[in-house]
């Protein structure tokens, strides 16, 4: 099997996004899950151009070990320097150099000529290879860049010294046999080529990007960057997790990569959490719904046998299992598996009358919860009312006042009242909870959606808390998005409650 090498830029072309930003501590965290996650190479910055980005390609180099820490930079001396200098630390460390090479680039940007930008391509990689034995050249806009013109390039930083040579498609304007033809003309044109490795760079401005890059893999290119979730700039980078579960489901494709698909679902959180970007739910691999059955035939099949609508098993990426979602279009076998789940095994004659029960439900409800099952079931005296209702809610917020929330919540018999500050008035809110429950509860994520339009609109909110190491959701809506917001997370945390070995005792 053949080898490919995954270069993950998270670090550097996703963090360089607006809104995206990471502080040092936050780099190594992220560089540290990437080592567990068993990439080859991290791009860990741009050095040059701040000396926060200087300092965190410094610390990722002595926080990692294994993986190859690499060091962007223009074709410029200065940036070079400043990137040796950042990666002095690092076992193995790579200088990636480059210049525009498209007609766009070239005249528009550059104000140059194609002789100058090869005369200064081959001057930046003789000179990164004064200062280390891994230099990778970025041929930028090579999406954009005539075949016979990128040959010419590639050949010539190869006789520079370059080890591995970049053809980005920096724009994502490619479609997946051009640029799969782009790297077959380079690896049948361009002398000595075999001894480098070609590398992919696409971005995904036509949502081509993870079909762009398998087509190189497939014509001969070795080297695939990419980014968790598909962060990056504009439309964002290709994702890591769909190319190497692209590669892993297709055996046919018998390359060799060094990930642990295991981590997947754990980076995909983590960085979404630390660069604040929610995962889209649908999102392929890591999305909230990647592995959630809605229909009632899918959910039939599923139940029967998982393959008849997965490809992956979801413990193959680190998500515990397939979820049932109970909706209306929800059949019989749905609604018995999760009664299962909760202990109850109806005869055909009950199910049947619950099916009903739960029909008309989840006609008026959209989605109905555990606790819905349990009322459904009249197994409520024997279990208790473990459902955690917000009974008042008040909040204090305002430019010059300290955000200030206080929150009455009820489960069963008891009530409990707390006051906490907080950011906002919903982190305030938040905060009463968690100090009402006194569990350690982390917020992942957190998503608002209108759902039709207005100011006077209901508030659709979605969170996801940590808690012992799970993942659980909440989703509630309401007129008043605080409100909303504070009863999604108290779905949450009900949910927490119920499977905690210590549920009796929430409040
Ligand atoms: O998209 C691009 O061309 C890049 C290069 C700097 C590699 O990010
Ligand atoms: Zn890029």
């Amino acid at each position: 099997m053949e080898k490919v090498y995954i270069f993950d830029t998270t670090l550097r072309d996703a963090e360089q996004v607006p809104g995206c930003q990471l502080n040092t501590v936050e780099k190594i965290e992220v560089a540290r899950q990437l080592e567990k996650l068993g990439v080859d190479v991290i791009e860990a910055g741009f050095p040059v151009s701040s000396p926060g980005d200087f300092k965190s390609v410094v610390e990722i180099s002595r926080a990692v070990t294994r993986p190859t820490i690499c060091a962007l930079t223009r074709a410029v001396k200065r940036d070079i320097e400043v990137a040796a200098e950042a990666l002095k630390h690092a076992r193995r460390g790579r200088i990636h150099t480059g210049i525009g090479t498209s007609p766009y680039h070239i005249r528009e940007k550059l104000k140059s000529t194609p002789e100058e930008v090869i005369r200064r391509a081959v001057e930046a990689v003789k000179y990164a290879r004064q200062f280390v034995d891994d230099v990778e050249f970025y041929a930028e806009d090579a999406g954009r860049t005539g075949e016979e013109f990128l040959a010419r390039v590639v050949e010539a930083v190869i006789k520079a010294g370059a080890t591995v040579v970049n053809i980005p498609d920096t724009t994502g304007y490619c479609l997946p046999d051009e640029y799969g033809a782009k790297i077959a003309y380079l690896m049948h044109h361009v002398p000595n080529v075999d001894r480098v490795i070609l590398s992919t760079h696409c971005h995904n401005d036509l949502g081509m990007a993870t079909a762009n890059t398998l087509a190189a893999v497939r014509n001969g290119a070795r080297q695939v960057e990419v980014t968790i979730n598909g962060l990056g700039e504009r439309a964002g980078n290709t994702a890591l997790e769909e190319v190497v579960m692209a590669i892993a489901c297709h055996k046919n494709l018998a390359y060799e990569l060094g990930i642990n698909t295991r981590e997947l679902s754990r980076t995909s959180r983590l960085v979404s959490t630390l660069m604040r970007v929610p995962v889209q739910p649908n999102k392929a691999i890591v999305g909230r719904n990647a592995f959630a059955h809605s229909s009632g035939i899918h959910q039939d099949g599923v139940l029967k046998s998982r393959e008849t609508y997965e490809i992956i098993d979801p413990g193959e990426v680190g998500v515990d299992e397939s979820s049932i979602i109970l909706t209306a279009r929800s059949g019989r076998a749905a609604l018995k598996h999760h009664l299962k789940a909760l202990g109850y095994l109806p005869g055909k004659q009950e199910l049947d009358i619950l099916y009903r029960k739960f029909l008309e439900l989840a006609d008026k409800k959209k989605d109905v919860t555990t606790r819905d099952l349990e009322v459904l079931v009249g197994d409520e005296a024997s279990r208790g009312d473990r459902y955690i209702h917000l009974e008042a809610l008040q909040v204090t917020c305002g430019a010059t006042t300290i955000p200030t929330a206080t929150v009455r919540v009820r489960q069963g018999e008891e009530s409990a009242t707390a006051t906490a500050h907080g950011n906002g008035p919903i982190d305030a809110a938040f905060n009463a909870i968690k100090s009402i429950t006194g569990r350690q509860i982390h917020l992942e994520e957190y998503l608002v959606q209108a759902i039709t339009r207005g100011s006077d609109d209901l508030g659709k909110v979605h969170v996801q808390v940590s808690h012992g190491g799970r993942a659980y959701y909440g989703f509630a809506a309401n007129v008043d998005t605080v409100s909303a917001s504070v009863e999604a997370f108290l779905d949450a945390v009900t949910k927490i409650t119920l499977n905690d070995a210590r549920h009796e005792h929430a409040l």
